[in-house]
C-alpha cells in the first residue's frame, strides 16, 4: 500500500515539475505511453486466449469482412479486391479442397507462391479449414525445396502456376511420400500435378461451417516460416496462433489506424511481409498494396498511385531507395506518413528523411522465432527501442559479452556468462519463459538446441540465443549492430562488415559493396576483404578510395583486398551471400573477377597479381 502511495506521489512530482521530468527522465512520456499501449495489447491478447471458441485473426477478418465488405483489401498490379471479395474467394479454396483434396483440420498445407493475391485467399481458406500453412520461399529449388517442405510435415503442396517447372523437378520424391501436388491453373498434363483453378471457380462461395476448426487455439501452429539463413539449409520457424496475434499487434502500436493503405513490398513468406505486413494490416481492417517484387524505380510512383500512406522495409531496401537517382520535382510528394521495419544503418536513415520528407521511421527488432522484440518509440535516428521497466520485466532479456572470434559467449570461471556493461557491445539473449517461449524450428531438434542458451546467470536456467549484437547505452536506448557472424576480428579489433560497407558506398565510383573476413596465412583471425560493384560507366578509382578508407576508418578496419563484381549475390531477403566469396578469399588464382590489393608503401591500391599474392602469404609483404 506505501509503496503504491510513494510512487504515485513520486509519478505527480514529476508531472508536475516539467523541469524535473526534463531532466531527469526526458522519456517519461514516450515510456509511459510506450507501457500503456503494451498493457492494452496485453488485455486484448489474453482476452482472444480465453474466448470461446477461439478468436484467431481469422475471425478478425471475416468480422471485417461482414462491417466493410466493400472496401478495398488488396490492390495489386490495377486490380482491387475487396474484402467481401477475398473472403468469397477463399471459402471457394476451403471447400475446393476440403472435397477434392480431403484436406482436413490439423493438417498442413505447403503454399509455393509468389507476391501475388492468390497467396491471401489460399492462406484465408486454409486458416478456415483449421489448417496450418508452411510458406515456401518461392525462389528455392530441388534439395532445399524438398528439404523445407519435409520439415514442416505437410501432406499436400499447393504451387503457382509458374512455379510448375520447380514442382515437376522434385515430383518424383514428392511422390514417393504420397503428397497431393496441386498447381493453381487449369489444364492437367497427366502427370500427377493436379490443377486446381477450375475446382476453386466451380467450388461454392458459402463459408464452410466455423466446426471445420473447433479445434485452432492460441498455440495450435498457425504458420511455418523459413527463416533465410545465409549458410546452411533454412530453417522453419513455427509460429503459433498466439505469435500472428502478437505480430499484427505491431501496426497498430506504430501508429497505423483502419484508414492507412499499407505497402507490402517484401516477400509475403517471410515475417516481415506476412505477419507485419499482410496480418497487420487484416487486424487493422486496412487496405493493402501488394507488390510482387520490391522496385526501388517504381517505389514512389507506386505510393503516389495508391495514395500508400504507410510502408515497410529492411535495411537494404531504403538503401536502394537513397541510391536512386534524384528526379526532377518534389520528391516529397506523396503521402507516406510512417515506416516500419528493420536493420536500418543510421546513416541510411538521416540520407532517406532528408530526401523524402517526414516520415516517421517505425525501426524495430524482432526475429520470426525470437522471444524478445523492441521497437523505436521515442525520436532518436538510429535506435531500435529503449530499455523500459515493464518490458524488462515481462520479457526478461539480457546482453551478454561475445567472443567474436570464438564466436560463443564469454563464460567466467563457474561457467556462467557476463553481463555487457552499458555502452559495450553484448549478444542478446531472452529468457525462456511461458510468457515467451522458444517454440523452435520444425523437424530440427538440433538447430533448435543450437538456439538454446543453458547456464546463463544461474545454474539450470535457459535463454534463447538471438545471434545478435546489440548495444544499449547510458540513457537506455537500444542499438541493433550485427549478426553474429557478420563481424571479422582483426588486429584484436572487432569490425562490423555492415559499417565497412556503408563507407565503401560512399565512393563516387562504388555501386554497393559486401564486407567479409578471410584468413591470411600466418596471421591470427580475418582480414577486410570486399566484393563491390561499380557505377555504370565508372572504373575503380584507387587512389580515391584508398584516401577516401583511410579518412573514415581505422587502418584494421579497412578492406585489404576489393574484389571487383558485375553484380553482388543476395537472399531472398537481400541480405548479401557471403559464405562462397570467404572461402574463394584473395588468390588469384581462384577468383576470376579482378582483385585489388591494398599497399600501404604506396597509398594505394594496386592489382593483385600472382607475384602479389605469393609474397603477401610468405609474409614477405607486412600486412
Ligand atoms: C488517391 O487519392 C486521390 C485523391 O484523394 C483519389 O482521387 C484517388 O482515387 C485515390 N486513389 C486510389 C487508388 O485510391
Ligand atoms: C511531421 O509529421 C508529424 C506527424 O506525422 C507532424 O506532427 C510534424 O509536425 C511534421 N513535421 C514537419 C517538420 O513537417
Ligand atoms: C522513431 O525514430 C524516428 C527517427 O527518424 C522518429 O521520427 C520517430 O518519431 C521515432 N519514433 C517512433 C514512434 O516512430
Amino acid at each position: 500500500m506505501y509503496v503504491w502511495f510513494a510512487s504515485l506521489l513520486a509519478g505527480l512530482v514529476l508531472l508536475l515539475l516539467p523541469a524535473v521530468r526534463r531532466t531527469y527522465f526526458p522519456h517519461l512520456f514516450q515510456d509511459a505511453r510506450y507501457i500503456a499501449k503494451a498493457a492494452w495489447f496485453g488485455l486484448r491478447l489474453a482476452r482472444y486466449r480465453t474466448r470461446r471458441p477461439f478468436y484467431s485473426l481469422l475471425e478478425r477478418f471475416t468480422d471485417a469482412a461482414r462491417t466493410h465488405p466493400n472496401k478495398p483489401f488488396i490492390h495489386f498490379e490495377g486490380a482491387t479486391y475487396t474484402y467481401l471479395e477475398v473472403d468469397r474467394l477463399s471459402n471457394r479454396v476451403a471447400n475446393a479442397l476440403r472435397t477434392c483434396g480431403g484436406v482436413t483440420q490439423g493438417d498442413t498445407v505447403a503454399l509455393f507462391l509468389a507476391n501475388e493475391p492468390c497467396f491471401v485467399w489460399t492462406w484465408l481458406g486454409l486458416a478456415k479449414l483449421g489448417c496450418a500453412a508452411a510458406l515456401l520461399n518461392c525462389n528455392i529449388r530441388s534439395r532445399s525445396l524438398l528439404h523445407c517442405f519435409s520439415c514442416c510435415g505437410a501432406k499436400v503442396i499447393i504451387a503457382a502456376a509458374e512455379l510448375r517447372d520447380a514442382v515437376q523437378e522434385v515430383l518424383p520424391a514428392l511422390r514417393q511420400q504420397s503428397i497431393s501436388v496441386y498447381i493453381l491453373s487449369d489444364g492437367g498434363h497427366g502427370d500427377g500435378i493436379l490443377p486446381l483453378s477450375g475446382e476453386i471457380s466451380r467450388a461454392s462461395d458459402e463459408a464452410p461451417p466455423a466446426s471445420l476448426r473447433a479445434k485452432v487455439t492460441m498455440k495450435s501452429v498457425a504458420l511455418y516460416i523459413y527463416t533465410s539463413g545465409t549458410t546452411g539449409l533454412p530453417k522453419a520457424a513455427l509460429v503459433t496462433q498466439e505469435r500472428v496475434w502478437a505480430a499484427s499487434f505491431i501496426q497498430s502500436m506504430s501508429g497505423v489506424t483502419s484508414q492507412d493503405v499499407f505497402y507490402i513490398n517484401l516477400p509475403l513468406y517471410h515475417s516481415a511481409g506476412f505477419l507485419i505486413g499482410l496480418t497487420g494490416s487484416i487486424e487493422r481492417g486496412g487496405t493493402v498494396v501488394l507488390k510482387r517484387k520490391f522496385s526501388a524505380s517504381q517505389f514512389w510512383d507506386d505510393c503516389r498511385k495508391y495514395n500508400v500512406t504507410v510502408t515497410q522495409y529492411i535495411g537494404e531496401t531504403l538503401r536502394y531507395l537513397c541510391n536512386t537517382p534524384k528526379v526532377r520535382g518534389n520528391e516529397k510528394e506523396h503521402s507516406v506518413r510512417i515506416a516500419i521495419g528493420n536493420g536500418v544503418r543510421t546513416e541510411v536513415w538521416t540520407e532517406f528523411l532528408k530526401r523524402f520528407g517526414n516520415i516517421s521511421v517505425r525501426e524495430l527488432y524482432a526475429a520470426t522465432e525470437g522471444n524478445v522484440g523492441f521497437i523505436n518509440y521515442t525520436d532518436r535516428v538510429g535506435v531500435v527501442g529503449r530499455v523500459n521497466f515493464l518490458h524488462s520485466r515481462m520479457f526478461p532479456y539480457a546482453l551478454i559479452k561475445f567472443d567474436t572470434e570464438k564466436e560463443e559467449p564469454v563464460r567466467n570461471s563457474l561457467g556462467l556468462c557476463v553481463k555487457a556493461a552499458k555502452g559495450e557491445t553484448g549478444l542478446l539473449v531472452g529468457k525462456i519463459t511461458k510468457r515467451s517461449p522458444f517454440v523452435g524450428y520444425a523437424g530440427n531438434k538440433q538447430q533448435t538446441e543450437k538456439k538454446r542458451l543453458c547456464d546463463v546467470f544461474v545454474k539450470g536456467d535457459l535463454y534463447f540465443d538471438s545471434g545478435d549484437l546489440l548495444r544499449i547505452d547510458q540513457d537506455n536506448f537500444v542499438y541493433f549492430l550485427d549478426r553474429v557472424g557478420d563481424t571479422f576480428r582483426w588486429k584484436g579489433e572487432n569490425v562490423a562488415t555492415t559499417e565497412v560497407s556503408d563507407i565503401l558506398a560512399m565512393v563516387d565510383s562504388i555501386e554497393e559493396a559486401n564486407v567479409y573476413g578471410v584468413t591470411v596465412e600466418g596471421h591470427e583471425g580475418r582480414i577486410g576483404m570486399a566484393a563491390v560493384t561499380l557505377r555504370d560507366g565508372k572504373t575503380f578509382d584507387c587512389v580515391g578510395t584508398y584516401s577516401h578508407l583511410a579518412n573514415y576508418l581505422p587502418p584494421y578496419a579497412r578492406p585489404h583486398f576489393i574484389r571487383i563484381q558485375s553484380s553482388l549475390e543476395v537472399t531472398g531477403t537481400f541480405k548479401m551471400k557471403k559464405v562462397k566469396l570467404v572461402e574463394e578469399g584473395f588468390n588469384p588464382g581462384i577468383v576470376q573477377d579482378c582483385l585489388y590489393f591494398l599497399d600501404l608503401g604506396a597509398k594505394n591500391f594496386v592489382p593483385l597479381t600472382e607475384e602479389l599474392y605469393e609474397a603477401i602469404v610468405s609474409r614477405q609483404i607486412k600486412l
